[in-house]
């Protein structure tokens, strides 16, 4: 049914009308391959497009090799029903266990980095405005405080003072398990707003907040642009921020999210090691691995990780940061193992993966041969192309040389006959 769907896709009339002049065909092209001597079909065609960028408010939280909700949105749409378990083992800023929420799917989501679960769980448990802000307002701010480390050349003195007085009044609430909707939410935005390239972030100018450069850099860059940290307010810059990401949110989706994370659970392990999730529960994974070591996520990271009292260099040695595709393939075999024995007869697998180096290494026929030998069928690789107009460009897009930019996506199966080992076999009525 699914593949009859990937097969068959159209743009939509008013999509065609967007894309007329970019496209020449709207039509999924299929080429097939052999990988492990099993003919696997690619499905390439622009499954998910430029017209639905506009993606909902409350997933604009930056975080280093995000994907896009429209992502995960194509396959919890097509593969789920609404209260189906929607998984991510490799939850990031939580792309996926968001907008599997906003579908009204149950989730799951899992994360080395202690900081995902910061990031995403607030965000089903989304405030009044108004209450926030009178509840921000409460929340004493001390003249004078500094920071354990030197954060001279990223903050105006009072500026330091204002964060270092949120992060003691929350890690003091948090060491007594103390920590409310609120404070959760105020700590997911602030540690959002540390830095970053606008007057929005209580930083001076820097790269961009999901990729923190070391003090050394920062001092290098205020240098070079001549520049000196100047005053922001934080409980000023936390409200904007918070009316921003819920610019979109009906009070509808509110409670709906609300409902959901009754349910929801959030673990911060080893994506091969999640005894908390009983067999056989979860219909679809939507997820994204570290790709062998492009992305030091610890290492952009170290800032957000100061003001929630993360040891980041202790989550770094656990992050997998395969140096080889030996190595790195070694480690996803584990994740199959373990999403297979989650996975519901009948529920899917979205791996989705890029090109390293370039697109000489194609992971997704690399993933293949894993989930196979986990025990999944697959049901083919889908490319989302996605074709870049000027005005994508002008809304700041990051495409690549040919204008074109692909998501590669594996999907798996979950069959209803049983597997033994490496053999599956299906039940003979006798
Ligand atoms: C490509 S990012 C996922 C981004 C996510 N799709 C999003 O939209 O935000 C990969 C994530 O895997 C996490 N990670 C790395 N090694 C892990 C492991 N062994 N187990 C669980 N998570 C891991 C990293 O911390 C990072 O957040």
């Amino acid at each position: 049914m699914f593949i009859d769907i990937l097969t068959n896709f159209k743009l939509s009339d008013a999509q065609q009308d967007l894309f007329v002049s970019e496209k020449n065909t709207d039509k999924t092209r299929i080429e097939k391959i052999n990988i492990s001597e099993v003919q696997i079909c690619k499905y390439i065609n622009e499954f998910w497009t430029a017209k639905q960028r506009q993606a909902n408010s409350i997933h604009e939280v930056s975080y280093r090799a995000c994907f896009k909700p429209q992502l995960p949105n194509f396959f919890i749409k097509h593969l789920t029903k609404e209260r189906d378990y929607v998984y991510d083992p490799f939850l990031g800023r939580g792309t996926t266990v968001i907008e599997a929420g906003l579908l009204n799917r149950q989730v799951i989501g899992n994360d080395i980095n202690p900081l995902s679960v910061v990031l995403s769980e607030p965000r089903f448990l989304i405030p009044d405005f108004n209450e926030l802000a009178q509840y921000l307002e409460e929340i004493p701010f001390y003249k004078g405080l500094k920071a354990d480390i030197d954060l001279s050349m990223f903050y105006h003195p009072d500026t330091e003072s204002e964060i270092v007085s949120l992060r003691n009044y929350i890690s003091e609430k948090e060491l007594y398990n103390n920590l409310n909707s609120f404070d959760k939410w105020i700590r997911m935005v602030a540690t959002n707003r540390l830095t970053g390239h606008s007057k929005g972030f209580f930083s001076v100018y820097t790269m961009p907040p999901n990729q923190a450069v070391s003090s050394e850099r920062q001092i290098k860059i205020n240098e070079k642009r001549n520049q000196k940290p100047e005053y922001r307010n934080v409980k000023e810059l936390i409200l904007r921020k918070t009316k921003s990401l819920i610019k979109n949110i009906s009070s509808g989706k509110k409670k709906q999210l609300k409902k959901i994370h009754k349910t929801a659970i959030f673990l911060n392990k080893d994506a091969g090691k999640t005894n908390e999730i009983p067999d056989s529960f979860v219909q679809l994974t939507v997820t994204s691995p570290p790709f062998l070591d492009v992305v030091q996520y610890a290492k952009d990271n170290w800032l957000r990780g100061w003001f929630n009292g993360i040891n980041i260099e202790k989550v770094e040695k656990n992050i997998t940061m395969s140096r080889t595709i030996e190595e790195w393939t070694e480690v996803m075999q584990k994740v199959f193992d373990e999403l297979y024995r989650i996975t519901k007869k009948g529920g899917y697998v979205a791996f989705e993966v890029g090109e390293v180096k370039n697109g000489k290494i194609k992971l997704d026929e690399y993933v293949v041969p894993l989930g196979i030998k986990s025990g999944f069928k697959t049901e083919g690789i889908i490319i989302n192309q996605q074709t870049f107009t000027k005005t994508s460009n002008i809304w700041g897009v990051n495409n690549n040389s040919k204008g074109t930019n692909s998501n590669r996506i594996v999907l798996f199966k979950k069959e209803n006959n049983q597997r033994l080992g490496n053999i599956r076999f299906v039940k003979v009525r006798t």
